[in-house]
């Protein structure tokens, strides 16, 4: 309901409704799912605040304005006023819009295409596609080009995580390669010392770090340290914090499903979301914190303002970073695991924070399978 109400009065506001119109607009779409009788019962607009709409204040009874539009939206009653017209109208619109996107799960689509061919189909509301289409101010490209200005995750540290892997490479090997780029040597040392690595005593060297680490976190070191300076370059402390606790969460449920390479699950992991990094740094930052705000799961909102996602995004920097197309292959699907036969993207998307994105038990169903295990173990629950 927040999200029909804030679609619809979105619309409202770009064809040109005045302020009290769109209120309207507004309250008609918090009730939209609701019997005709609540919206008469005395108390329904205090509702309407209680559950948190600014500035609402409280009408007893509601004002007969939205009455009209929700017997007309609910085929009641007929009108001959534009304005109720239109209204109904750009409810249903926004009722169907959002249906589509709540469906994806379901349907063999990206949401750009779903909502393509919805607006194809002519029942949604002309006026409300081209208010769909203003709320997009930023092109997949532009994004593109927001991302190749993130410090590239260095080619030391790829060589470096290589020889991780391999048995043979002792950790002096490693440290010389990591030494060949003293920024990411100063960030392990400095990462190190951050509490994160469980280290209790201060490291001040490299080799120090490395020694006290050993070699298995040794790669969970080098990964974080190379990927960290592309957060903080952003002051995205946020985001590196739940970047890291996603890893976590990812070594977590990979070791669970077995199988899985847990180093490359905890990369995963951290770079899962370096799509928002390109979001968070675009002009279309403020716009984007404004859907969230009114409750859009982040997936929904980079789609209003963009037409694509940073699952999307996220894979086309990891591609730009040379990343394996394996880890490309997770993160681009870590919101939809149902379109690829990557577990890794399983693994992802049962560690991610699933306020990212609309609730899904398909979603979570399929990749409970492909991980061959019962539940998905959710270190966090849906906000
Ligand atoms: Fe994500
Ligand atoms: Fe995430």
């Amino acid at each position: 309901v927040f999200r029909v109400s804030t679609l619809a009065a979105r619309a409202a506001d770009r064809r040109g409704f005045s302020e009290a119109d769109t209120e309207t607009v507004e309250w008609a779409g918090l009730l939209h799912h609701h019997a005709i009788d609540f919206a008469d019962a005395p108390g329904a607009s205090k509702l309407l605040a209680d559950l948190g709409l600014p500035g609402v204040p409280e009408l007893d009874p509601l004002p007969e304005r939205v009455h009209e539009v929700l017997r007309v939206y609910r085929g009641m009653a007929r009108t001959a006023d534009p304005f109720i017209a239109q209204t109904a109208i750009l409810e249903e619109s926004a009722n169907l819009f959002d249906e589509q996107i709540e469906n994806l799960p379901y349907e063999d689509a990206t949401a750009d295409e779903a909502i393509r061919e919805l607006l194809l189909t002519g029942i949604v509301d002309p006026s409300f596609s081209e208010a769909v289409e203003s709320f997009r101010v930023l092109s997949r490209q532009d994004l593109i080009e927001c991302a190749k200005r993130l410090p590239v995750f260095p080619k030391a540290a790829m060589q470096a995580l290589r020889m991780v892997r391999n048995p043979r490479s002792g950790l002096r090997e490693i440290e010389r390669a990591v030494a060949s780029d003293s920024v990411l040597a100063g960030e392990m040392v400095q990462l190190a010392n951050s509490g994160m690595f469980g280290t209790w005593h201060p490291v001040n060297s490299l080799a120090v770090a490395l020694s006290r680490v050993g070699t298995e976190a040794a790669g969970k070191l080098i990964a974080a340290a190379a990927v960290r300076r592309s957060f903080i370059s952003g002051n995205l402390h946020e985001l590196w914090l739940h970047s890291a606790e996603t890893a976590d969460q990812a070594v977590f449920v990979a070791a669970e499903a077995g199988g899985l390479d847990l180093g490359e699950a905890y990369l995963a992991g951290l770079v899962h979301d370096v799509g928002r990094l390109a979001f968070q740094v675009s002009p279309a930052a403020v716009e984007l914190r404004r859907w969230e705000e009114a409750g859009f799961p982040a997936t929904y909102a980079e789609f209003l303002v963009s037409g694509t996602d940073h699952a999307t995004i996220g894979a086309e920097i990891l591609r730009i970073w040379r990343f394996p197309e394996e880890l490309v292959q997770a993160v681009e699907h870590h919101h939809r695991p149902e379109t690829t036969s990557s577990r890794l993207a399983s693994v992802l998307y049962a560690a991610e924070d699933p306020a990212e994105s609309l609730p899904s038990c398909a979603r979570d169903h399929t990749a409970s399978k492909r991980l061959d295990i019962e539940e998905i173990p959710r270190a966090r629950s849906a906000s």
